[in-house]
């Protein structure tokens, strides 16, 4: 059993979670859209981890016999003038917003002695910090590359292969 207040704010944490699924998908269909077929196919993989990263938070509420909101979702950005550079640097800003509701998520959780809730969370907080690294190396590397036509179409053949 969960505080209610626990509730309410893993509910929340739903809710953002999808919301970041929808940011990346925007983000997918921007790069698509400018012939960045490797950063689609990696936004759209990002996509599909949101949306586990939503379930998870699902399953675990629906597991402690609580009741799961699903709030309406806010409209997400949808142009980033086809600048790769841009989509990452706000998706490092995002992933970092996201570490720190998970730290406000784990901080309540331990308050609140709930032990159980804390271990589940112990999962995203070691993924944000894979999140918040795989960004940051997408970017250094797309600034580095600049404007070199040959280096970005073999970096963006690399990202699509995750
Ligand atoms: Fe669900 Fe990208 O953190």
């Amino acid at each position: 059993m969960i505080s209610n207040k626990m509730q309410e704010a893993i509910n929340a944490q739903i809710n953002a979670e999808m919301w970041s699924a929808y940011l990346y998908l925007s983000m997918s269909m921007e790069a698509a859209d400018n012939d960045m077929k490797g950063i689609a196919h990696w936004f759209r993989k990002q996509f599909n981890e949101e949306m586990e990263h939503a379930m998870k938070f699902v399953d675990y509420l629906h597991s402690q016999t609580a009741r799961v909101e699903l709030k309406a979702i806010d409209a997400v950005p949808t142009k980033w003038d086809g600048c790769p550079v841009k989509m990452f640097e706000q998706t490092l800003e995002h992933e970092k917003k996201v570490t720190s509701m998970i730290h406000n998520l784990y901080e309540m959780a331990v308050k609140e002695k709930d032990y159980a809730t804390s271990i589940m969370l112990q999962w995203f907080v070691n993924e944000q910090v894979e999140e918040e690294a795989n960004a940051q190396e997408i970017l250094n590397t797309l600034k580095c590359i600049g404007k070199e036509k040959t280096a970005f179409f073999l970096y963006d053949k690399e990202l699509g292969k995750r």
